[in-house]
């Protein structure tokens, strides 16, 4: 499984991509917008950092302004993926970027239904968000499930799954269990996945033995 860290804080990128986990960054608009800085930088330190995919978002509705905006990201850098909504127009751009060999990331999807017709569109990413179903009762793991059995029924689906609106740890093993491809990670739960109690107070127990005997292993 594919780890990705869903943010625009190139502070926070950095220090992430020092871990060693990082194999890609997704943003989107209300990201770069908390960045508080112009997206095509943003974009380009972002792709300098971290050489695996970097979802940059378009803000067009329609196909022809998606395809504009997506062909001028696309060529910030060769790791860029083009991020566009999941609708009718953001899907015909989808096919024409896809064909023109650059990377897509069809975001905003919420059912089955949605991912099917991603992937008939040849994105490269369907991005299921799985926290914002949950919190309207519904369950965001179950549309994981549902995604991941169609697309391992017709192997000419390419499209890798992509789960996003993670918000807990949790949400990363349920989709790490169902197979699906690829996780984007706000920091907050990135770092989570590293903390266990019972690490730190095993780790505290052994070191205060340790210490006792006055030893150093150096
Ligand atoms: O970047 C898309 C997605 O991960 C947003 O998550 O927490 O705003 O629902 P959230």
């Amino acid at each position: 499984m594919k780890f990705f860290v869903d943010t625009a804080d190139t502070a926070e990128i950095r220090e992430l991509a020092g871990s060693g986990l990082l194999d890609g960054v997704t943003t989107n608009p209300s990201l770069i917008a908390k960045s508080g800085r112009k997206m095509a930088d943003v974009i380009a330190e972002i792709c300098a950092v971290v050489p695996g995919p970097v979802s940059a978002e378009v803000t067009a509705t329609d196909s022809a302004g998606m395809l504009k905006e997506g062909r001028y990201l696309a060529q910030i850098a060769g790791n860029v993926v083009v991020k566009l909504p999941l609708t009718q127009e953001g899907l015909k751009a989808c096919k024409v970027l896809t064909d023109e060999g650059t990377q897509t990331n069809v975001t905003l999807c919420f059912s089955a239904a949605q991912a099917i017709v991603a992937a008939k569109a040849g994105a490269t990413y369907v991005s299921p968000f799985v926290g914002r179903l949950d919190d309207i009762g519904q369950d965001g793991m179950e549309l994981i499930a549902d995604i991941v059995q169609i697309y391992a029924n017709f192997p000419a689906f390419q499209t890798e799954v992509l789960v996003a609106s993670i918000r807990s740890p949790m949400h990363v093993v349920n989709a790490a269990k169902l197979g699906a491809d690829v996780c984007t990670l706000p920091p907050a739960v990135l770092r989570q996945l590293f903390n266990h109690p019972l690490t730190d107070k095993g780790l505290d127990a052994f070191l205060s033995d340790w210490k006792k005997t006055g030893q150093s292993i150096l």
